[in-house]
């Protein structure tokens, strides 16, 4: 297994006037709102321990106040952490100078705000180029590479404009294409999308999961939305009052929810649209014998249910790349409707 592009270690942010005199409480277990009445501190980030793999997107979720910008801004050292460590490429930046964070933030991280933070009196062409000319590259190297970007996120013809001129989701692509010509590895995204209309908010989502097939970069995505998440997550972190209450792969978590707080985040999604053959079938290359043909890992319980046409006694084959990895029968599609109650071990946690 590919080792973590990103690991975060037993991370805590404490705000207050005596950080360090709270942490005490933190590390005894006290949770954000026992803190905050008995000691007048804010819990921003409790013991967070996440590993981000190379290419893959991450997605940390949880609803405001939870510590989501908090954990981000500790990823390029915005912020330092009250105590833990954060470890990028093997290294751990709590070590870094001055001058290798600078370095850093420049060479390896890029960040897409959900306010597009563009500079209003350059053109849309100099705002994608930026990481290019603070670097000092002419103009000869950096409009080749910013065009290519603009035009790669759907923006060609647009370099001369000004951003005002643009609508936002438009600035929202500028934004994204200044990420990319930055060419750095690791990609920050805090509520990225947040501030787009539906439509072209999934526009956006679409372009997202396009450009990390081909570009293989590594995606902190932050967002408040459920459905967002799920869409875009390999990984996804669940966070509370500052602390993870479940992380994993999404199918995984949607059918295995940990804690009542999981259960009921998840219990408003459309499960048919959201889970697929491979999280719901039973693991065999074995044909049983009956079956109504096949249908692909990556198939949702809705495409099954299309599929079956009404007909409720049916079995598929579970093919991935043409080779059988399973079964999967109506009975199994409709129990896996019905949502999952939190695992005995999560139950007994919380209560
Ligand atoms: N500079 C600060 N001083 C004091 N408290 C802070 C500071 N920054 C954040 N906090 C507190 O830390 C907690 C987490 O805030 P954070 O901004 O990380 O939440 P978030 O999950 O990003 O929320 P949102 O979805 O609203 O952006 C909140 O309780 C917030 O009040
Ligand atoms: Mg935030």
């Amino acid at each position: 297994m590919a080792d973590p592009k990103i690991s975060i270690r037993n991370l805590y942010k404490i705000f207050g006037e005596d950080p360090q005199g709270a942490l005490a409480h933190a590390k005894n277990g006290m949770h954000k709102a026992e803190l905050l009445d008995e000691h007048r501190h804010v819990l921003g980030l409790r013991d967070i321990n996440v590993d981000m793999k190379p290419g893959e997107i991450t997605v940390i979720m949880g609803l405001s106040g939870s510590g989501k910008s908090t954990l981000i801004r500790h990823l390029n050292r915005l912020i330092d952490p009250t105590d833990g460590e954060v470890w990028v490429n093997g290294e751990n930046i709590m070590d870094y100078s001055d001058a290798q964070l600078r370095k850093m933030r420049r060479k390896h991280m890029s960040m897409v705000f959900q306010k597009f933070a563009l500079l209003p009196h350059r053109t849309v062409l100099e705002n994608a180029a930026t990481s290019m000319t603070v670097d000092g590259r002419p103009r000869s190297e950096w409009e080749p590479e910013a065009r290519k970007w603009l035009d790669r996120v759907g923006l060609e013809g647009q370099g001369e404009q000004f951003p005002h001129q643009l609508s936002g989701g438009m600035q929202q692509r500028v934004g994204i294409a200044r990420a990319l010509t930055s060419n750095s590895d690791i990609m920050l995204m805090d509520e990225a999308f947040s501030a787009l209309d539906p439509l072209i908010r999934t526009d956006m989502q679409d372009l997202l999961i396009e450009l990390q097939r081909e570009l293989q970069k590594t995606v902190v995505f932050i967002t408040h939305d459920l459905d967002e998440a799920l869409k875009l997550a390999d990984h996804l972190v669940i966070l509370k009052d500052g602390e993870v209450v479940q992380q994993g792969e999404p199918q995984h978590i949607l059918m295995n929810p940990n804690d009542p707080y999981i259960v009921d985040f998840i219990s408003d999604i459309n499960r048919a649209r959201v889970l697929r053959a491979r999280t719901v079938m039973t693991e065999t290359t074995q044909d049983p014998g009956g079956l109504s043909g096949a249908v692909e890992a990556n198939a949702t319980l809705e495409d099954i249910i299309a599929r079956a046409d009404g007909e409720t006694g049916r079995s598929y084959r579970v093919t991935q790349e043409d080779r059988m990895i399973g079964v999967i029968s109506m009975t199994d599609v409709v129990k896996a409707l019905v949502p999952t109650d939190a695992s005995e071990d999560g139950m007994r946690k919380a209560s």
